[in-house]
C-alpha cells in the first residue's frame, strides 16, 4: 500500500482571486497534478471565499467525474458554516450537492488564518454526529481533522462512524524544522503521531495526515507511520513556482514511494 497524495488548490485561487479573472485556472492545475499522477485534488472552500469558491467545488467536481473518475476529490471545512450573503451557500449543502469521494470536518472559525487544531472530542460530539450521518448517508467518506494528543478522543471518532480521521501536523512539521536544537522534541511528536495512527487503526478508522508537511519533513512522518493519504497546499504550491506542477507531484510521490518501499524493507 502506498501512501495517497491529494494536492490542495487552496493557494491557487488565492493567486488568482488577486485580480479579476482566471488567472491561473484552477482547472488547468488540476488536470496538470492528476495528469502527473496525484490520487486526488483537495479543497478548503471557507465561508468568507478568500481562496476556494463555490464555483470552484462545483466545476472540480464536475472535472473529477467527468475526466478522471478514479480519483478523488476531498472537500474540507467546518459543518456549521451556514450560508452567507456573500453567496456562500454553506459547507454541508456544498458537499451534499457535490458528492465529493470525502469530506473532511475541521473545527475552523471563520475568521482563522488556516486551521490549527482538531475536534476537541467527545467535548465537540454535539456539534458534529448529526453532519456526520448525513455525509456518510449521502456516500460520501467522513474524516475529522484531530490532534493526535488525546486517545480518548480518537476513540470517539470510531464511536461517531468516521471512516478516517485527518492527523493534524502543524506540530511535527514546528518539531522536525527544530530537529537540530532539540531531537527529543521530534521525537516525542512523532510517538504521539504513532500512537494516534495504531489506536485508530484498531478501532478500524482509516488515517490520513495534513498540514505544513513539504520535500524536506515528508519522508519522516510517513516512515513514523503509512498514512492512506496526506493533504498537501501551502508548501506544494511553493515548489511548484520552483519546479512546475508536474515535476512537484513528481517529487512528492517519489518520497511517498519511497518512504513505503524502506519500511518494507526493514
Ligand atoms: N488539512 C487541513 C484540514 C487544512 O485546512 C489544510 C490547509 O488548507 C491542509 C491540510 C493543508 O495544509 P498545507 O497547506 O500546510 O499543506
Amino acid at each position: 500500500m502506498t501512501t495517497s497524495l491529494s494536492v490542495n488548490l487552496n493557494k491557487i485561487a488565492l493567486l488568482r482571486n488577486a485580480r479579476a479573472g482566471q488567472i491561473p485556472s484552477l482547472a488547468d492545475a488540476a488536470r496538470r497534478v492528476l495528469d502527473a499522477g496525484a490520487a486526488g485534488i483537495t479543497v478548503h472552500p471557507r465561508p468568507d471565499m478568500r481562496h476556494i469558491r463555490p464555483s470552484d467545488v462545483y466545476l472540480l467536481a464536475q472535472l473529477l467525474e467527468n475526466e478522471y473518475p478514479d480519483r478523488e476529490l476531498n472537500i474540507e471545512g467546518n459543518p456549521a458554516a451556514g450560508p452567507n450573503s456573500e453567496g456562500y451557500p454553506g459547507f454541508m449543502q456544498l458537499v451534499i450537492e457535490t458528492r465529493p469521494a470525502q469530506a473532511t470536518l475541521v473545527p475552523d472559525s471563520e475568521d482563522q488564518l488556516t486551521s490549527d487544531h482538531g475536534w476537541d472530542l467527545p467535548l465537540q460530539t454535539g456539534e458534529i454526529a448529526a453532519h456526520i450521518k448525513v455525509i456518510r448517508d449521502s456516500g460520501t467518506r467522513v474524516s475529522l481533522f484531530m490532534d493526535a494528543r488525546s486517545l480518548d478522543a480518537i476513540e470517539e471518532t470510531a464511536r461517531l462512524g468516521a471512516q478516517r480521521i485527518e492527523i493534524y501536523t502543524g506540530p511535527f512539521a514546528e518539531a522536525f524544522e527544530h530537529d537540530t536544537e532539540c531531537p527529543e522534541v521530534l521525537a516525542r511528536e512523532t510517538q504521539a503521531y504513532v500512537l494516534a495512527a495504531n489506536a485508530a487503526t484498531e478501532l478500524g478508522v482509516g488515517i490520513n495526515a495534513g498540514h505544513d508537511l513539504n520535500l524536506d519533513n515528508l519522508d519522516t512522518l510517513v516512515s513514523a507511520f503509512e498514512p492512506l493519504e496526506v493533504s498537501i497546499g501551502h508548501a506544494f504550491t511553493a515548489d511548484a513556482l520552483v519546479y512546475g506542477l508536474r515535476e512537484t507531484v513528481r517529487r512528492y510521490i517519489a518520497i511517498l514511494d519511497h518512504s513505503v518501499k524502506a519500511q518494507a524493507s526493514q
